[in-house]
């Protein structure tokens, strides 16, 4: 395993990771007013049996996934559910550097020593919200994903969490994403508009079914309001 080097945010970091995090450090743009609309419409989604796991996947890199799950779980913690972001982006891990914790352990290491999430869940500067990062970087990331191990870490975090985010890795490229659908109890796509040819989605929608995955939604981001004419 390659381990990832412990977070230690520069100036101009820190400033692009508060310009992401939009829910916390912006709380009255349009932007975090979107978020706190999807936290509803996913409450409402799953009435008659909650989603306690969700994850956040795209077709194509880039589309927004990590931010989506960044802002989602605040806007979440901020309405009081115990909320845990889970780095499971094992090719390109991110969430430590959003939130500035270290990544010397996390999921990946839960997942070899048997532990759960809450041995390494970290908590982070917003209240109800803890993550789990990626952890170092194994060279199977799809087998660990897709492994018993994950079932039984899965189920092991329901006590601490309301409800678990998980990042992901795009779906056209590696497996990760598929095999983490089938483990959810729901899937949000992110879209970026106007980016993505729409067959493309349509086969990612088709993939994430063909597992069982259940799609919660899909979160168009990145809307031009005049060009899109919204
Ligand atoms: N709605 C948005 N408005 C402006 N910038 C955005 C928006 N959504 C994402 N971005 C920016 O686009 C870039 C990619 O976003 P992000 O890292 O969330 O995508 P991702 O799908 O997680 O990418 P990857 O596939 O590499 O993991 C980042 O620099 C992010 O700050
Ligand atoms: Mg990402």
């Amino acid at each position: 395993m390659t381990p990832t080097p412990p977070a230690k945010p520069a100036a101009k970091t820190r400033e692009s990771a508060r310009q992401t995090l939009v829910a916390e450090t912006d709380p009255r743009s349009p932007a975090a007013e979107a978020y706190r609309t999807l936290r509803t419409n996913i409450r409402f989604a799953g009435l008659d049996t909650p989603c306690r796991t969700i994850l956040v996947t795209s077709a194509s890199p880039g589309e927004g996934k990590t931010t989506t799950v960044a802002n989602f779980g605040i806007a979440a913690a901020q309405a009081d559910a115990r909320v845990c972001l889970v780095d499971s982006d094992m090719r390109r891990p991110s969430l430590h550097r959003l939130f500035g914790v270290p990544n010397t352990r996390g999921l990946t290491t839960a997942l070899v020593e048997g532990g759960t999430f809450g041995t390494v869940a970290q908590p982070t500067h917003i209240k109800n919200l803890s993550v789990v990062t990626s952890g170092p970087l194994p060279p199977n990331p799809a087998e660990l994903v897709g492994s018993h191990r994950m079932q039984e870490c899965l189920d092991s975090g329901t006590k601490e969490f309301d409800l678990r985010l998980f990042d992901s890795p795009p779906v056209v490229s590696v497996s990760d994403a598929l095999a983490l659908s089938a483990l959810c109890e729901g899937v949000i796509l992110v879209v970026r508009s106007g980016a993505i040819p729409q067959p493309v989605i349509r086969r990612t929608v088709d993939h994430i079914e063909a597992v069982k995955g259940r799609i919660l939604g899909i979160v168009l981001n990145s809307v031009d309001m005049k060009r899109d004419g919204m």
